[in-house]
């Protein structure tokens, strides 16, 4: 199989980009870059600029949330909130096992994003998902601390 073969095939299997056809998919390869890491590197870290966001293709990588360890898989994407908010990165995310992914730079990413506001409604759900799931961590904490 070639790159491109290979990379739509994954991209297929990501949630967020479940109601793309073909021709988007493949806007979304070409302004992408594939990147591999090794377990134990770091791949964005807390207070860098956001650059791009990745979308993880294969192996895994966890993100630091306050010591607590977030795992993240193929299909799953991270560094998005820097990238949106044109704010410092939240978070230090590194690969825990050998991890490829897609790499957008924000530029690309946010002009994709426009055009595609399906994609922006997922990645919507997501952010929400993961506040809740922090705001029920906050919830366990304060009510363990009262
Ligand atoms: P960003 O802030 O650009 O870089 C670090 C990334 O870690 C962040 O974007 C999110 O993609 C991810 N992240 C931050 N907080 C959480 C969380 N609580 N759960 C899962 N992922 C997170």
């Amino acid at each position: 199989m070639d790159e491109v073969t290979v990379g739509l095939a994954a991209l297929e299997r990501t949630p967020l980009f479940a109601g793309l056809d073909r021709g988007h998919l493949e806007e979304v390869l070409a302004v992408g870059r594939r990147v591999s890491y090794d377990a134990g590197q770091a791949i964005v870290e807390r207070g860098d600029p956001g650059d791009a966001m990745y979308i993880v293709l294969g192996g895994a990588a966890e993100v630091d949330v306050g010591g607590r360890f977030h795992r993240l898989e193929r299909g799953d994407f991270f560094g998005e909130m820097a990238v949106l908010a044109g704010r410092p990165r939240e978070a230090t995310v590194r690969a825990v096992e050998p991890l490829e992914a897609l790499r957008i730079p924000a530029d690309e990413f946010q002009v994709f994003l426009a055009g595609n506001p399906e994609v922006a409604v997922g990645m919507l759900k997501s952010l929400v998902e993961r506040l809740r799931e922090v705001q029920d961590r906050l919830d366990t904490w304060i009510g363990g601390v009262w």
